[in-house]
């Protein structure tokens, strides 16, 4: 028999839901919200009220897309965290809720791991390449930078994290401090790309082991256009392209070479990608080139897997379904990884 699953992800500004039959997707359903626009960042009491809104009309749609009835599903699968506590409780709810008036079990997942095994989506009339185990996979959000080794489906080792700011936070922070707008990450990405990244320099932290640093980088990137602009005022305006490409490789930089540390420490040779920062064409770039340099096998997700969605929330909870794992249903979303 099939297993069907509805996945339901709304740990931030996007709710979504998609329905995956045996690991092929059918449905992926993604409702962005416009509102924080204007506010430079997510307002997590906005967020919670738009996923509020968009909860019912985006899981109806994503039925209807599958072709799949309600009474179809075989299992309900929702992030449980990490994320902002009110967005997840919408999702929580809406899912337990669900679960229950069907009858059917409720499977919880991890944010980032759904983030990681967005690379086992399956796709109609695509190559659907997969890593094998082990993997490691560079995890780069708004909200995380992490270096996991991933053993099977449900065997995480986080190897190296922040120890303060992700590099998204990084992208977003500079963008607004220059005036670029929010998010930050697209933003600087096509600027970088009009621009020469060698022509500024920007100190990069030392820091041990696999772990990673982002808040200095961005002190230096502040200091520098602070100190540039007060010689002339139109620094910024006139530099901005080759400001955004040296940042952006400085930040790449650091990513890169931790990660090709942990491959040379593990000796794993098959590397993935994942999260929101994983859509930057320089890091696909870079991750490609040393791969090819160093004899991985890469896998970079499509981009509409790099922000946050729902297919990657349905395969995880196949697989948590799968392994026999069930979810009672007096849970409670968490907001941070250390809760899990
Ligand atoms: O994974 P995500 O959608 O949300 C969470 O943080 O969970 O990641 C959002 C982050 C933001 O910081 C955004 O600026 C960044 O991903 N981002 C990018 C690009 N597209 C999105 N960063 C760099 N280059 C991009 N092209």
């Amino acid at each position: 028999m099939s297993d069907i699953i509805l996945g339901i992800e709304s740990s931030c500004d996007d709710t979504s839901a998609a329905v995956i039959k045996d690991g092929w997707l059918l449905s992926n359903v993604i409702a962005s919200q416009e509102v924080h626009k204007s506010f430079g960042g997510v307002v997590p009491e906005l967020a919670s009220r738009a996923h509020e809104l968009n909860i019912v009309p985006v899981v109806s749609e994503a039925l209807t897309r599958a072709g799949v009835k309600a009474e179809d599903l075989t299992a309900i699968a929702f992030t449980r965290g990490p994320g902002l506590l009110g967005s997840l409780l919408v999702g929580t709810s809406f899912a337990k809720a669900m679960a229950l008036s069907l009858n059917i079990p409720l499977v919880m997942v991890n944010h980032l791991q759904g983030h990681v095994l967005a690379n086992f989506v399956k796709q109609y009339d695509k190559e659907n390449r997969q890593p094998s185990f082990p993997f490691l996979c560079l995890l780069v959000s708004g909200g995380n930078s992490q270096i996991v080794r991933v053993n099977s489906p449900l065997e995480f080792e986080i190897l190296g994290q922040t120890i303060d700011d992700a590099v998204g936070e990084a992208f977003d922070k500079c963008s607004k401090m220059m005036g670029l707008g929010y998010p930050g990450g697209p933003i600087i990405d096509r600027l970088a790309s009009q621009g020469n990244s060698d022509r500024f320099k920007f100190a990069k932290p030392h820091i041990p082991g696999l772990d990673y640093s982002f808040s200095g980088v961005k002190t230096s990137l502040l200091y520098f256009v602070r100190d540039e602009m007060a010689k002339d005022p139109d620094f910024m305006e006139k530099n901005k392209e080759d400001i955004c490409a040296s940042f952006q490789k400085c930040l790449i930089d650091i990513l890169m070479d931790k990660l090709v540390k942990a491959a040379k420490q593990t000796g794993i040779k098959e590397v993935c990608i994942g999260g929101g920062v994983s859509a930057n064409s320089g890091l696909r770039r870079r991750v490609e080139e040393e791969g090819k340099k160093r004899g991985w096998t890469t896998y970079l997700p499509e981009f509409k897997f790099t922000t946050d969605n729902a297919a990657m929330i349905a395969i995880a909870g196949l697989f948590h379904y799968r392994a026999g794992e069930r979810c009672p249903l007096d849970i409670a979303p968490v907001s941070r990884i250390a809760d899990f």
